[in-house]
């Protein structure tokens, strides 16, 4: 394609003359996508050139064009939504339940900020709805995109496009602006949508928030065009220069710029009045006219917001304060248990449908059998005591988005016969025996890989979202391969044969399949081979190992490198592990016995003694010590990992499954930065910021921050004070500077 001209240097006749041509080509592009099974443009050129249409249009409004493709919705996406990468991740809230909470907050803030002093929040309602991102690019709404995992969403432009509340350009904003809030519909509107769909035979919402969610993730703009929702802005992302010094003066500015804020926003002084704000609201809730279910407070000083920084998810300086969840009585008619993906048995609480804050709950958890019993994981009495029985009035409770629990048991209205549950010691879908570990909560299917619904679960899990994220195969489409004679899928490697397989099948192809076609095969297939190359974090945590979470899974990955270099590691670290398991075993006899006996616990010497048996040869037992010094890696995931490696058949369908892999390298994390990949230690005092903040900053950096100093540290930042860690540094020869020197080396001085 030619060089295309920037928009600001366009006369107004070449303008008329490109937007002609972009009518042209939009309009091509458009009836290929509707027509044709493969479209001649991708997403991404199809959205540069609306974007440079929207352009051309603000700046020259007069010549807009009675076919602008501006005014086209619903084109663009084909096979759902095209995807968005944030510049700024979408982050979400860490939870406060009770005012408790709040103070503790404020005490964490001041804590990580080393202040003494009051520091300013504001309070505003937690909007019940979905949260969207919002581009203007010098002014003209350029793109939409839903949150998704919060690194990548889905791009919903046309759809936004439709909304009142969104305005299409912009007076007076920085050139690159990106707001972000929640898409919600009011409580009339939601009643008067669903009156319409009943009535025309469509779906029925449960919830206004279910109603906005479905109405603006529609393929078809024209449907979210009919909806009636709603934009309250209280966010942004990526901005070419800032909005203000605060929050609260940002807000006004949004407000400023066209945007629906909320009035009841408010700036407080401290704890007190934030929960006065709290209870303002809540008091208010019923007759908003929209759902909320909290209230976000956040660090005033944005310049303080920047120090505080974020943990991996959410933000150090924002809590959402929920209120208290919704309760209802109704009918326990049976109890199921549920087999997961770690072979944990769970009850399930089959209930008389009731309504528990706006929606009908039909199913509710029951955690596990002592919680049934009426204890609670450490043995001791809840509910006073009461059980729960299939027959029972039980209280359900729904919090947020949580799945709801059963709370609690009325015995005035236990029908007579009502027997105590007893709860299975085999697996209901394998049959082989279901165990409870000492100490654990929970009972366990012990059939692993014969077990039918872990191997199910396993690949739900292996295909989800953060895991290998294979669009196409969602928890339906894997029950049908994992029970299919034809194309069986029971194993995560199975999926990476699955198109040879139907490829050799000259008769029984999966095109030919109910809720199959061309086009999707087509696209699952190249769905699945885009994933062959795969980023290690990914890899491990896909393997749904019990313990290994997300985050152990990036920290492995990052230590390691590689997979070779993670599985040799912990094969040799496999000795070690097990003199571990044989040491707590150890330990938990000494003191069982110990306290029978009523005299002092020896445990350590037990612990040491069943070490010493095993007779660990040293380079094993660093293998385990480095393991577990990870961050979140103890020894309880260590181990977790090295039995699965440890076991010949876990082991050998790892192997088969990345054996059709490629797996990538971590990316350095901020490899422009001057301490990415350093090993840094801080000791003495540090004076303009505390230790924790020191930490968090050096790790948002790429930096990894280690408590000693030893042969590996690249770096000591020495504070006044400095005692043994400088001797260290000296001895080993490290490098050592003070606090200015760190902040000049990152740039901060
Ligand atoms: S601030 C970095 N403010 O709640 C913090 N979020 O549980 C960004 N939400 O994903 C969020 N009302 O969708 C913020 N007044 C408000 C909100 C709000 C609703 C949603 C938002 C977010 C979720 C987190």
């Amino acid at each position: 394609m030619a060089v295309e001209k920037a928009v600001a240097a366009l006369t107004e006749a070449e303008a008329r003359q490109e937007l002609a041509r972009l009518a042209d080509v939009i309009g091509a592009a458009n009836a290929a996508y509707h027509t044709q099974d493969a479209p001649e443009i991708s997403d991404a050129e199809y959205d540069a050139l609306k974007r440079r249409n929207a352009e051309i249009e603000a700046r020259f409004p007069a010549l807009k064009r009675a076919d602008s493709p501006s005014d086209i919705v619903g084109g663009a996406v084909a096979e759902g939504f095209g995807k968005v990468r944030h510049e700024v991740r979408m982050l979400s809230l860490e939870n406060a339940f009770e005012d408790g909470d709040v103070a503790e907050f404020d005490a964490r803030v001041r804590n990580f900020l080393g202040t003494a002093g009051r520091i300013a929040y504001t309070a505003e309602p937690k909007i019940d709805g979905l949260s969207l991102s919002l581009r203007y690019e010098r002014g003209v709404l350029v793109q939409a995109a839903t949150r998704g995992d919060g690194e990548v969403g889905e791009n919903v432009t046309d759809n936004a496009r439709t909304i009142a509340d969104i305005p299409q350009r912009l007076q007076g904003a920085p050139e690159v602006f990106e707001v972000r809030g929640e898409v919600y519909m009011s409580h009339p509107d939601f009643a008067a949508l669903n009156e319409r769909q009943a009535l025309t035979g469509g779906k029925v919402f449960a919830n206004p928030r279910n109603a906005a969610a479905g109405s603006l993730r529609q393929l078809d703009a024209g449907i979210t065009a009919a909806r009636p929702l709603r934009f309250f802005a209280y966010s942004w992302g990526s901005l070419s220069e800032p909005l203000a010094t605060t929050q609260f003066g940002a807000i006004a500015r949004l407000a400023a710029l066209g945007f629906q804020t909320n009035p009841l926003t408010v700036l407080c002084a401290g704890p007190e009045e934030m929960l006065a704000q709290y209870r303002r609201i809540e008091a208010m809730r019923a007759s908003l006219g929209y759902d909320i279910d909290g209230v976000v407070y956040k660090v005033d000083d944005l310049s303080l917001q920047g120090r505080l920084g974020f943990r991996s998810t959410t933000p150090r300086w924002a809590i959402a304060h929920k209120f208290p969840a919704e309760l209802a009585w109704t009918r326990l008619e049976a109890i199921d248990i549920q087999v997961g993906r770690t072979g944990a048995l769970s009850p399930v609480a089959r209930l008389a449908p009731v309504t528990v804050g706006g929606v009908v709950v039909s199913n509710a958890t029951l955690h596990n059998e002592d919680y049934i019993a009426g204890r609670d994981s450490r043995g001791e009495v809840i509910r006073e005591g009461k059980d729960i029985r299939v027959g029972d009035w039980v209280q359900v409770y729904r919090a947020g988005d949580v799945i709801p629990k059963v709370a609690d048991v009325d015995m005035a209205r236990r029908p007579d016969g009502a027997v105590p549950y007893v709860f299975p010691h085999l697996c209901p879908e394998c049959g082989s025996a279901a165990v409870r570990e000492e100490g654990d909560s929970v009972r366990r299917c012990t059939g692993g890989l014969i077990c039918p619904a872990q191997a199910v679960e396993r690949l739900v899990h292996f295909v989800s979202r953060s895991a290998f994220d294979i669009e196409g195969l969602g928890r339906k489409q894997v029950e049908m391969f994992f029970a299919d004679a034809v194309l069986p899928v029971r194993e995560p490697a199975d999926i990476f044969t699955l198109e040879a397989r139907d490829t050799a099948n000259p008769l029984q192809k999966l095109r030919n399949r109910e809720g199959f076609g061309e086009k999707s095969v087509t696209n699952l297939w190249a769905a699945i081979r885009e994933r062959r190359r795969i980023p290690l974090a990914r890899l491990i945590f896909a393997l749904g190992m019990r313990h290994v979470g997300e985050v152990a899974a990036q920290d492995l990955a990052r230590h390691y490198g590689s997979w070779e270099a993670l599985v040799a590691a912990v094969d040799l670290a496999r000795p070690a592990a097990l003199a571990h398991r044989a040491a707590d075993e150890a330990e938990l006899e000494e003191r069982a016995a110990a306290a029978a006996e009523g005299r002092r616990v020896r445990a350590k010497e037990a612990r040491e003694r069943a070490v010493a048996a095993l007779d660990v040869p040293e380079e094993s037992a660093a293998a385990w010590r480095e393991l577990i010094t990870g961050d979140g890696i103890g020894p309880v995931l260590a181990l977790s990992l090295s039995d699965t490696l440890a076991n010949a058949e876990e082991r050998a369908s790892v192997e088969r499954l990345v054996a059709h892999l490629e797996v990538l390298p971590p990316e350095a994390r901020a490899t422009e930065s001057p301490v990415a990949g350093l090993t840094v230690v801080f000791t003495g005092t540090l004076e303009k910021m505390t230790r924790a903040e020191a930490k968090a900053r050096a790790e948002a950096l790429g930096a990894k921050v280690a408590g000693s100093v030893s042969a590996k540290t690249d770096l000591l930042v020495a504070g006044p004070g400095a005692g043994s860690k400088a001797k260290d540094a000296e001895r080993l020869g490290v490098r050592m500077i003070d606090e200015d020197g760190w902040l000049a080396l990152i740039g901060e001085a």
